[in-house]
């Protein structure tokens, strides 16, 4: 049973500055909802009830956010806006959240590594906290499902246009079932010409307890970090890895552009603004 995830959200979030100098870019709001209570809302519909969110510097709106806010509160209920105060009382209590700081951005291996006494030994999940999936069952309940036939480690993996490959971690897999590979290698961002296929590493986990012994031993690889990729590789030399092509669209809001598209999307997927959403598309670009 899976019942533990790691959702690392220490990063800087460079590519969105300035946007990210004082405030997480994990709090950025798809419209009404913080990118990252969508993530922690994938956790909980599949069916984790324990979650440790990697914090550091910067980051403490996060944590304001899961905790109880008593003069919000109070103030929702002399409005007598009953369906918010709800809202805001269902937010503080998701699920059993926890958190840890990441003392020094060592990168996405090394945010991982302080879950270690957190997680123990059971397999977990990682959902990064950048990252929310629009599907019909939570990606991360996917991949549990994928993990207890096989007991191994899975990887979330997405297909991407073959000139995109040297953006993505990519999967060198032997398909086993309908969606389902059995890892042979990982490469970090090759060349078209290199690249084994065009399944790329997407922003959700199922990982064994093994890969904290791993950890220990990964050296720091790309931009002078340590590199959960770098990890898997060698967790691979002692453990089979699966990878699954999850159903689910994905949508990484850490990149600006990516950001537009996930708030225009989102919008046109709310009733209460989609018609309106629509026709305004419509009428801006014909002045284009
Ligand atoms: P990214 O590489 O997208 O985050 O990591 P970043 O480093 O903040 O981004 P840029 O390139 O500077 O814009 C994916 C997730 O892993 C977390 C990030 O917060 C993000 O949610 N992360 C990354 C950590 O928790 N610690 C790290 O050292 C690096």
């Amino acid at each position: 049973m899976v019942k533990k995830a790691i959702i690392p959200a220490a990063g800087l979030g460079t590519r969105f500055l300035p946007a990210t100098k004082a405030q997480p870019k994990e709090m950025l709001p798809i419209i009404d909802t913080p990118v990252i209570q969508l993530v922690v809302q994938e956790a909980i519909d599949s069916g984790i009830d324990d979650i440790l969110i990697i914090s550091g510097k910067g980051k403490r709106a996060i944590e304001d956010h899961f905790d109880r806010n008593y003069e919000l509160e109070a103030r929702l209920n002399d409005k007598q806006d009953e369906s918010m105060l709800n809202e805001i009382r269902r937010i503080s209590d998701m699920a059993n959240i926890h958190f840890i700081r990441q003392k020094e951005l060592n990168g996405l291996g090394d945010a991982i590594y302080y879950a270690k006494q957190h997680v123990g030994n059971e397999p977990f999940a990682i959902l990064l906290g950048d990252t929310c999936i629009d599907s019909v069952i939570p990606v991360t309940q996917q991949l549990i499902d994928i993990y207890e036939q096989h007991r191994q480690s899975v990887i979330g993996v997405e297909k991407v246009p073959i000139e995109k490959v040297s953006r993505y971690g990519i999967i060198d897999g032997t398909k086993i079932d309908e969606r389902i590979y059995k890892v042979n290698n990982l490469i970090e961002k090759p060349s078209i010409k290199e690249s084994p296929s065009d399944l790329a590493i997407a922003s959700r986990y199922i990982l064994t307890p093994s890969i904290f012994k791993v950890l220990e031993k990964t050296p720091k690889g790309k931009n002078n970090e340590i590199q959960l990729t770098d990890a898997l590789k060698l967790l691979l030399e002692k453990e089979d890895i699966y990878s699954y092509h999850y159903e689910g669209k994905r949508y990484d809001i850490g990149n600006k552009f990516e950001y537009i598209k996930t708030i225009i999307e989102y919008g046109l997927k709310r009733e209460e603004f989609k018609d309106e959403l629509v026709k305004y598309l419509k009428d801006i670009t014909k002045e284009i």
